[in-house]
This record gives C-alpha cells, structure tokens and sequence, in this order.
C-alpha cells in the first residue's frame, strides 16, 4: 500500500535557538543547515528575520547555501516583519514564509489585546503580503490547541483562501493531550470547506513530556507535516524531537500511514554537532541519540541479544548514525586525506590558512590519540573557527595533590606576546579559570561549563563548553582535547575571544 509523505520541518535554528543560552552564530547555522540537508529534512526554518541584523543575516546565508531543502523564515503576521522574511529568502532555492498570530483566547485578549476579528483580518493580510514574496506561506495559529474549534475553522479557511498552502496548529504551550489534539486536526480536516486545498502541520512543545505523542496522534488524523528539532532542542521543555519522530515512523511503519525521506544514518552525528554547537549536553537515556540508547546492560538483556538481536532491539544502532563513526585518519596521515575527509562531512574551508591552522590540531591530536574519528574532526572544527583570535592556549601545567589547592598555570598567547598567569583553585578547571581571570578580567560570568565526552574509552577527546555572559552578551566558547582541563581552557579562551569579537545576544532580543 503506497503511504502519504510526511513532510519533515525541522526548526532547530528557529524554535532550538530560542532555549536560552542557544543562540548560534551564521557559520553555526550553516553548518546545522548543511547537515540537515544531507539528511533530507524538507523544510529547514533557518530564523526569524526581523528579529535582530544577525538573524537576518543567517537566514540569508542558509538561503543562500542550502540547494536541496526548502528554506524558511517565520515572520510575525506584520508587514514588516514579512518584508525582512522575504528579503532574507530572495535567493533562495526554495523559499518559505512563516507567518503567524495567536488565536486562543486568552492570547487575544490578554497579550495581543485584539478582537477576534482583527486578528482574523491581520492574518489574511499577512498570507497575502508573504504571497507577494513566494508561493509557499505557512499560517500558523499560535497557541492553536487552545483555540476555540470555530474560531480556528473561520480563520483556517480564509487564510487558506488567502493563498496559504500550509496550516499549522501548535500546540505552543506543551498542553494538549494525544486523543483530543488528534480529534481537533480530524475535526478541522473534515469540516474546513478548503481544507483538501493546505497540508496540515503539528509543533508541539514537550512541556508535558507529550510532545512526540501529539504529533504522532495528529498523524493519525491526518496531518502530513511535523516541525520538530534536533535532540528536541526548543523553547522551556523544547519541541518534538526530530530524531523520535522519525523513527517511530519508520520502526512502526505496520501502524504509520505515512513515509518520511530522511536519511537516518546522519542522525546521531547531526544530533552531536547540535550538541556541541549550542552545549546542551544530550541526557544519556535520551531515545534514539542518548549514549545508552544502544546499550544493554543486564546480563539477560545481552544474551538475548546475542542469541537474536530482535529479541530486545527494535531498531539498529546503525541504522541512526551509531558506530558508524569509521577510523578515518591517524597520525601518518596528510593534509589531502584530511581535507578529504572534511569534504565528506560537509565541511569546507575559507582559504588555506583556515585549513592550516585546523590541519595543526588535527596533528596534535593525532599525537594524543591514536584513533582519530568523525567526531573528533567535527569538534576540532568548532574550536578553530569563527573567532578572531586575541586570546591563544600555549601551554599549561596543573598541580592536584590530595589534601592541597590545586594550582594552574598557563602561558596565553595575546597577539605577539606570551603571558604568564597562575592561580589556586578548588579544583583544577577552576584553578585555569581563576588563573585566567586574574590576568585578564573579562567580567563575564560563567553561566555553564559541560565536559562531553566525544567518542569511546579513556583516550577519548573532551569536548568542553564553556558559556560566558557580559552585558547581555552570550557566548559559547568550545574546547577539545584529551586533557579535559586543557581543553577546559581552550574553551574558556574561545568564549573570550567571541565576547571580544562579536555579540551573540538572545536572536529575539530586538522585539
Ligand atoms: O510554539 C509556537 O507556537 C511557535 C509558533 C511561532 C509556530 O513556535
Ligand atoms: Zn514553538
């Protein structure tokens, strides 16, 4: 039996940027955005393009990058702010706008201070206005799930009739319930008069934990389009996870009635460039690209496996990205491989002197770390770019001696000069940030620090997050090596150095 397509719309550099502390700079969305390609998705909301320069900016440029997926901007239902979506978008491939306005009641009335019918009218306009720009708008009825039923059916149908081509109904605030979020989209698909004439889309906020739940119960009641993200990346309790969504499609394709196109092997490494992009560490329990999300540890569980893999495995590790991570490079091996390699990933290079300065630390990693992975290449990547280097590492020596503060000290590169700088700590990574402190006073406060281990075994390389704030400013600075207060240190230089070159303040700061 031939199945519906589900359209995936991932919204990781939309709705994951707006966790706080997310905020991703251009070449970071670029990065994701090209990732998210390889994967498939259909639609990739890139930002939100008034809602600051940069935003406008990255969205630009992942419109400008991404050929094979469609690229979208949400815009508020406002003239202007679809002016800025279409801009953002003009050359794109394919390009969509996002508009939308709150429909529920006490949206309406309490934040928006409008009459249901303005905002009716408003939206009209607002599908009408984006038209002008792009064939694909999409109309989203903000905190859709507690929207009264006729109130949605009026609004639905005219903006349809205004040219939108999708109709989203989130569920904005996490607090729909499977049965009845499903039986509001059935109820809608069968009374809407043009409702044949627009997909149907969920967005789910997981503030009950139910986030995959509705937009699978949707599914089923005839929804054909599910924005999600990466590791569930979102706003307070995060959206859909894309990762969940789509395998419980594919895993329980006797029950779907849909089919999506994505590529399941890049999962888990898109899931991990996430992570290490915006430093929010995936819990190892999490399904699908949670560390454990493979592993059986009980003895009945492992020899159950071993005899049948079925009999406790309902999908294959492989199958989402696991150990798929090949031994790709080592210490023998040159800068054409290298480069290659990187190619392969998606991952290109400004001119010679960025691949230089990332070839450097391929090979002192490679003097660490006899293995040298995918991963591995992906994070010494993150370290090394996009920053003005005012602040280098040099070199660093740590004292720990039980029953003793332990002392850091480490030698800076700041432009042409070395500095010498030492502290005590209460423990070695904060003895390096004390140390480093003391010379520089930056007079951020440190808002996260998180050590990630990037692949297997003792050897492995530490990917270390440290996020800094000044003034309003947010930065993540990374760090990799397979000494983790060394890397600890990296990081903290990195976010140095982006406070120093540029701001990442919250992407809707502005409105
Ligand atoms: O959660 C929500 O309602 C949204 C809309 C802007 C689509 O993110
Ligand atoms: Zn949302």
């Amino acid at each position: 039996m031939s199945k519906d397509k589900l359209v995936i719309f991932d919204t990781t550099l939309r709705d994951g940027e707006q966790s706080p502390g997310a905020s991703m700079t251009k070449e970071e969305k670029i990065r994701i955005a090209k990732m998210l390609e390889k994967m498939r998705v259909d639609v990739i909301e890139a930002g939100f393009a008034i809602a600051s320069p940069g935003d406008f900016e990255a969205v630009k440029a992942v419109a400008e990058t991404i050929k094979d997926s469609t690229v979208c901007s949400l815009a508020r239902a406002m003239g202007p702010d679809i002016l800025r979506a279409g801009e953002a978008l003009q050359n794109a491939n394919a390009g969509r706008i996002h508009t939308f306005i709150a429909t529920s009641p006490i949206h309406m009335k309490y934040k928006l201070q409008m009459e249901p019918e303005q905002v009716l009218a408003q939206a009209v306009d607002a599908v009408k206005r984006a038209r002008q720009f792009t064939d694909d708008v999409e109309f989203s009825l903000e905190d859709g799930s507690r929207t009264e039923f006729e109130f949605a059916s009026r609004i639905i149908e005219a903006v349809i009739k205004a040219g939108a081509k999708t109709i989203n109904i989130p569920d904005t605030v996490g607090y729909g319930e499977p049965s009845e979020y499903g039986l509001m989209f059935k109820r809608l698909i069968e009374n809407v008069p043009n409702a044949d004439q627009a997909v149907f889309s969920t967005h789910c906020h997981n503030d009950l934990g139910l986030a995959v739940a509705n937009s699978l119960a949707a599914v089923m009641n005839g929804v054909r389009q599910v924005e999600c993200t990466i590791n569930g990346l979102g706003e307070r309790a995060g959206n859909a996870s894309l990762e969940e969504l789509v395998m419980a499609v594919r895993t329980r394709k006797d029950v779907m009635p849909v089919e999506t196109n994505i590529d399941t092997s890049h999962i888990v490494p898109t899931s991990r460039l996430v992570s290490s992009i915006t430093g929010f560490p995936v819990q190892p329990n999490k399904a699908i690209v949670g560390a454990n999300a493979f592993a059986h540890e009980s003895g009945i569980h492992q020899d159950g496996v071993l005899k049948h893999r079925e009999t406790y495995e309902i999908m294959k590790a492989e199958d989402v990205g696991w150990h798929t991570n090949k031994l790709v490079l080592g210490k023998h091996s040159g800068r054409a491989a290298v480069k290659a390699r990187y190619e392969e990933l998606g991952i290109s290079f400004d001119g010679a002197g960025e691949f230089n300065h990332i070839f450097q630390a391929f090979k002192e990693l490679a003097d660490k770390k006899h293995e040298i992975f995918d991963e591995d290449l992906q994070a010494l990547v993150g370290e090394a770019r996009e920053v003005e280097e005012t602040y280098g590492f040099e070199a660093m020596e740590v004292h720990c001696k039980t029953g003793q503060a332990p002392v850091a000290k480490l030698k800076i590169r700041v432009g042409e000069q070395s500095v010498d700088t030492e502290s005590e700590g209460s423990g070695p990574v904060d003895a390096v940030f004390k140390a480093i402190e003391k010379q520089f006073n930056s007079g951020a406060d440190l808002l996260l620090y998180s050590v990630n281990a990037i692949t297997q075994g003792t050897e492995a390389v530490g990917d270390v997050t440290v996020r800094l704030e000044r003034e309003g400013k947010l930065v993540n600075g990374v760090g990799a090596d397979t000494d983790v207060v060394a890397a600890s240190a990296k990081a903290y230089l990195h976010a140095l150095n982006l406070l120093e070159s540029k701001s990442r303040a919250h992407p809707q700061q502005g409105i």
